[in-house]
């Protein structure tokens, strides 16, 4: 189980602050995946050709089961992420960001300024989630089951077989 953690900001990639998410990113699908995953991590500007780049790369090259990005969905002048993943996906999963939207507005009525989108590149789930380390934690508890569920599908396993 390979998993690629795309950090896409500005400032994190100049080294003005730390990045943040993306290590929460990490502990909390090391936590769901278990010892069977393996990070391949980036920190990048919010750039459409360079953020698109490295998803290709991340999912064709590094053939990673998963990629996830932070950071790069709201509505800045700066924020394009949701652009440049429309532009490698094959399948887009417009479910993942309305599931985000939805139940993270119960809890932060700012839920709606993302537009964090998901979907699949050849057999890899590529999942948007906004910058907060909050809102990383927010939405990775909501869509775990489905990201599981997506990438067993992805695999060729049957994520209901008894082990
Ligand atoms: N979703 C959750 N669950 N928790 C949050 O704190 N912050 C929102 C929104 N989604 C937030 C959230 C805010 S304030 C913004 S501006 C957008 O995500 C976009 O964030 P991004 O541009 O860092 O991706």
């Amino acid at each position: 189980m390979k998993i690629g953690r795309v950090t896409i900001s500005d400032r994190a990639a100049a080294g003005i602050y730390e990045d943040r998410s993306g290590p929460e990113i990490e502990r909390l699908l090391a936590g769901a995946f278990g010892a069977d995953a393996v990070f391949e991590a980036t920190v990048i500007p919010d750039d459409r050709d360079l953020i698109a780049a490295k998803l290709r790369e991340f999912a064709d090259d590094r053939r990673c089961d998963l990629v996830v990005t932070t950071g790069g969905t709201g509505i800045g002048p700066r924020d394009v992420t949701p652009e440049a993943t429309l532009a490698v996906l094959e399948k887009e999963l417009p479910g993942f960001g309305e599931a985000m939207r939805m139940q993270s507005l119960a809890k932060v009525k700012t839920a709606i300024l993302s537009r964090a989108t998901a979907g699949t590149r050849g057999r890899c789930l590529i999942v948007n989630l906004p910058g907060k380390p909050s809102a990383v934690r927010e939405c990775l508890e909501i869509l775990a089951p489905a990201i599981r569920e997506g990438v067993a599908h992805l695999r060729g396993e049957d994520p209901h077989a008894k082990k």
